[in-house]
């Protein structure tokens, strides 16, 4: 394959597909972020929100143009004009919410980590699976033009054999001591938090790993504050990937592979740019994301795949399946344990 141009991406157009009317538990910063995305670059509308509070609730659909205010989740639950119910609260309420949601007939597209553990994420699968609902933890990256172009790489075989892959998200948390990473009754910790980004990329590259390895330190309120996560893969590919809450890190992703290496520019888990090295090649190519959607804006590719999904039929997706966000849980939970015992040993 010639390395002169990149593949086109291949993702759901913003404007002109399926609209689904989007409900909202939780309405806090994410929230925000999500709705602002969707109603500046898409035709998908969150016509309701549910809070623990009336006010909240309502000044939240006042900022923006939302129909329905609920002050509580379970009557957003209950809210015949919603399909979908995106769940943005703490970590530690996903599995509730989401399971809550799926009872009353409803979608859901829950924030990562999808739950707690992979057990409780299997919980959120088995509800949907029986209910025959659509469910998906909102990986948004995976939604990103710029990895349907690496998805087509991968596909094309040009890197070969892939030797290692590399993944960082560091950010220092210091300026928010009541964010939910540094609390464990919210099942927060820096894997969970940010270090899902690195080990999910590992798994859309690689897949599932055979060894787990974890090295790092806790916070004194008991949760992950830094990791260094090697994987073992079968035909002995690593992945060596980090994560910590202490300071900024360059946040980029490699593949590197006996033909070709590909950098994924800071901060790869967002709209940003590519790089791909032959092998002997110093020069490279390179491509830029200048669809105009910048940082969060990003999270408008997953909602309008998510809508086209469901008016397809289906109940979970083929670019992030369930299958995957248990698996990365599963290491999660792995390199967590491991930090854990290190920690009281
Ligand atoms: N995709 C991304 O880029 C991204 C970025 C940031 C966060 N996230 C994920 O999104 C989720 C929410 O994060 P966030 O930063 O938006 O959190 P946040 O600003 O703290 O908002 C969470 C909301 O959850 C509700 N809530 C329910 N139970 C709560 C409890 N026990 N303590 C505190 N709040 C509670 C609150 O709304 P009411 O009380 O009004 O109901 C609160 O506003 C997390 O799972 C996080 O991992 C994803």
């Amino acid at each position: 394959m010639s390395f002169r141009a990149f593949p086109d991406p291949v993702v759901t157009p913003l404007r002109g597909g399926p609209a689904v009317r989007w409900g909202i538990v939780a309405p806090g910063e994410i929230a925000g972020d999500f709705t602002n995305a969707l109603h500046t670059h898409t035709g998908q509308r969150v016509v309701a929100v549910g809070s623990r509070s009336a006010e909240r609730a309502a000044a939240f659909a006042a900022r923006h143009g939302i129909p329905r205010s609920h002050g509580s989740y379970d009557a957003l639950f209950a809210d015949p004009a919603v399909d979908i119910v995106y769940v943005s609260s703490p970590n530690s309420e996903h599995a509730r919410l989401a399971c809550a949601a799926i009872a009353a007939g409803k979608h859901v597209l829950v924030e990562k980590p999808m739950a707690a553990s992979a057990a409780e994420a299997g919980t959120i699968a088995g509800a949907a699976r029986a209910a025959g609902v659509f469910a998906m933890e909102a990986m948004w990256s995976a939604f990103l033009p710029q990895t349907s172009i690496v998805r087509t790489l991968l596909a094309d075989g040009v890197f070969g054999r892939i030797a290692v892959v590399t993944a960082d998200f560091g950010a220092d948390f210091s300026g928010i001591p009541d964010a939910i990473v540094f609390r464990p009754e919210l099942a927060g910790g820096v894997l969970r938090d940010i270090g899902i980004y690195p080990l999910w990329f590992s798994s859309f590259v690689l897949g599932a790993p055979q060894t787990v390895d974890a090295f790092g330190s806790m916070t004194p309120t008991g949760v992950d504050e830094q990791a260094a996560v090697v994987l073992g893969f079968a035909g002995g590919a690593q992945a060596v990937l980090h994560t910590t809450m202490v300071a900024d890190t360059p946040t980029c992703a490699t593949i590197n592979g006996t033909d070709a290496r590909l950098e994924v520019r800071r901060p790869f888990l967002m709209p940003s740019a590519l790089s791909l090295y032959r092998a002997g090649d110093d020069d490279g190519v390179h491509w830029r994301d200048e669809t105009g959607l910048a940082g969060r804006d990003g999270l408008a590719w997953q909602a309008v795949a998510v809508a086209q999904h469901i008016a397809d039929g289906l109940t979970e997706s083929p670019i992030h399946p369930l299958a995957e966000t248990l698996s990365v849980l599963a290491t999660l939970d792995e390199a967590r344990r491991q930090l854990l015992t290190r920690a009281h040993s």
